[in-house]
């Protein structure tokens, strides 16, 4: 349900560098609304490095990081917490987002629009001036640790009239907006992910310029950094390369047989 598990040594910080490739002024952003407490959001395509990016700030602005994945039984009850009977007593156990106000955490709300509408009564007054969470079980009102930052990441792109965010939620976040990494940019991180040699890295991000641009045609995303970043790996492990791109890419993306024949057009003219 949620990736609350605490790192190693109990902690929720993170010890080492992530690697992460600035991509625009993104860095910069964060840092200052963070130093203003003002909450972000994270709009972009899927495998583009909002996790990554979230895991690096946590890192470098020395917070710790509660990071809970939305999905369609995800209650407002799962972030705040519950009772639970041990022996004959009951213990109330904080959830993640609680633990993160507590603490002083950046709590990351992954596919925030994947959760149930109830959340939305919990996170309004956490994220407007009051910085309030009101756990109503307990009858206790929490006043956020000053540290405290919410985060939520967001992606346009299934975006669907019963799954927008409201505008009531959306204007009380600062934005920054993710896309796919410059092709040079794109190439290096790959390389740094895989062991994969610097050309093959910069065919497999041209391969995924041509998909990015047939994406009218009945794609709903392109090709991700992470499925390049796949391929690069399969590749690292011996597969040819034609063979890589189509089980790390082509598959993936699609099941519609005339669009893939498509994709392997494109592999055989680069590859
Ligand atoms: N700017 C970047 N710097 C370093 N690594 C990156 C960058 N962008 C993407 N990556 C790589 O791409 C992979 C996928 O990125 P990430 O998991 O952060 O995507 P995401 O945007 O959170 O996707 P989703 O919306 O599906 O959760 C990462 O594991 C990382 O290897
Ligand atoms: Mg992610």
């Amino acid at each position: 349900m949620t990736d609350q598990i605490p790192r190693a040594g109990g902690s929720y910080h993170i010890g080492q560098e992530p690697f992460y490739l600035s991509t625009n002024n993104e860095i910069k952003t964060f840092t200052a609304a963070y130093t203003a407490r003002l909450p972000v959001m994270l709009k972009g395509p899927t495998g583009c490095g909002k996790t990554r990016f979230v895991e690096y700030m946590a890192w470098l602005l020395k917070r710790p990081l509660v990071t809970v994945a939305c999905h369609e039984d995800l209650f407002a009850s799962d972030l705040l917490g519950r009772y639970l009977l041990q022996e004959d007593e009951t213990v109330w156990i904080d959830g993640p987002l609680t633990r993160a106000v507590r603490m002083g955490a950046i709590c990351y709300l992954d596919e925030i629009v994947e959760a149930r509408k109830d959340t939305t009564v919990v996170i309004h007054p956490l994220t407007d001036n009051r910085r309030l969470l009101t756990i109503d079980k307990k009858g206790e009102i929490l006043t956020a640790h000053p540290d405290f930052l919410m985060v939520i990441s967001y992606n346009p792109g299934y975006q669907s009239v019963l799954k927008d965010l409201k505008q009531s939620t959306r204007q009380r976040f600062v934005s920054i907006e993710f896309d796919y990494p410059a092709p040079e940019k794109e190439a290096e991180i790959i390389t740094r992910e895989s062991q994969v040699d610097p050309q093959t890295a910069r065919q497999l991000v041209a391969l995924a310029g041509k998909i990015r641009n047939i994406r009218e045609h009945g794609l709903v995303e392109g090709a991700s950094t992470r499925l390049l970043i796949y391929a690069a790996r399969l590749i690292d492990q011996g597969t040819p390369v034609q063979e890589a791109c189509r089980s790390a890419i082509c598959l993936p993306l699609t099941d519609d047989t005339r669009l893939q024949e498509t994709l392997v057009d494109l592999i055989e003219d680069l590859f």
